[in-house]
């Protein structure tokens, strides 16, 4: 299960890592010595940011997760180890980004964030990112981008994120877009970045396996999925579409597209993730 969960996730582009970077030249021109990724699941989002730092220490509470990032995301200045976002296993004033992607709505936020202060440096920065449902669209669609934006959110609403929603109570945070999680922060330097996003071209199969990833989350709290998605090692494209909301949501965005008579084989989709990211600097004294 967990490989199929990393096989899927995307990496974050560098538009994206450029933001919290610059958010942290604000306070310092100095590199930077130390990153820590909590919730690192398969290593991407610790892949994606090991560049700009001397070294990255990327931590997540699922063995095999950990052991899925040290195969796929690897690199001599990143060091993944099992640990929990509530007991960080990381020296006082140490860290100088602590870094959490689409990972936070799983922790006991007090407890995470009482780590936090504890790990960073004194003006280091919390960086706290995640992303909604992407929107795709097939590549060669001519019609109008906005209209069908808007009609593939409401899909995804209606069909995805339900079924999430009703697994995973934590989801409440992804849907305010990390609000509560703003508010709950005491430093006064703290922000929401506004209008990010990340884009990619997608195969059918790296879409659907998305979609099955988001799934595969929902089902960390749930048993029940966990069960019904205890499948073969590999899994196909036609697996994948097995899933009842998943196949269901591919057919409607084929047909909303009008492209239900292509093959899916032969498919490029034009893939948009709205990002939501907080920023915040530990107050100095
Ligand atoms: C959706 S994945 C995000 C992975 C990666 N950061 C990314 O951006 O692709 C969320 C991860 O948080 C981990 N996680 C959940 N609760 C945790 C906790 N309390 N402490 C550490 N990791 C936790 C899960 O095991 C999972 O790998």
């Amino acid at each position: 299960m967990t490989e199929k969960f990393c096989k899927y996730r995307p990496t974050y582009p560098e538009n994206v890592c450029q933001v919290v970077i610059d958010y942290m030249k604000k306070r310092s021109e100095a590199t930077f010595d130390l990153m820590l990724d909590v919730g690192c699941g398969g290593g991407h989002s610790s892949i994606s940011f090991a560049p700009y730092f001397k070294a990255v220490i990327a931590i997540d509470a699922d063995e095999c997760k950990i052991n899925e990032a040290k195969a796929r995301n690897s690199a001599e200045n990143i060091t993944y180890k099992v640990g929990r976002a509530e007991e960080l296993d990381v020296q006082d004033k140490s860290v100088d980004l602590v870094l959490s992607a689409c990972a936070v709505h799983f922790f006991k936020i007090s407890a995470f964030l009482n780590e936090v202060e504890r790990v960073l440096k004194p003006g280091g920065c919390l960086a706290l990112l995640g992303y909604l449902v992407p929107v795709a669209v097939p590549r060669g669609f001519k019609g109008d981008i906005q209209t069908r934006r808007g009609q593939f959110m409401k899909l995804t609403q209606d069909l995805l994120s339900s079924e999430i929603r009703e697994r995973w109570v934590e989801f409440q945070h992804v849907a305010d877009k990390y609000q509560t999680i703003l508010e709950t922060i005491q430093w006064p330097k703290k922000t929401r970045v506004k209008d990010l996003s990340m884009k990619f071209e997608w195969s059918s199969e790296q879409l659907t396996g998305f979609f099955y990833s988001l799934i595969l989350v929902a089902s960390c709290n749930s048993k029940r999925y966990a069960e019904v998605f205890s499948l073969k090692s590999q899994v196909t494209t036609s697996d994948l579409q097995n899933h009842d909301v998943i196949s269901i949501m591919m057919k409607e965005m084929k047909k909303l597209c009008g492209v239900a008579h292509i093959q899916d084989e032969e498919l490029r989709f034009s893939v948009t993730f709205d990002l939501f990211m907080l920023l915040s600097e530990k107050t100095e004294f």
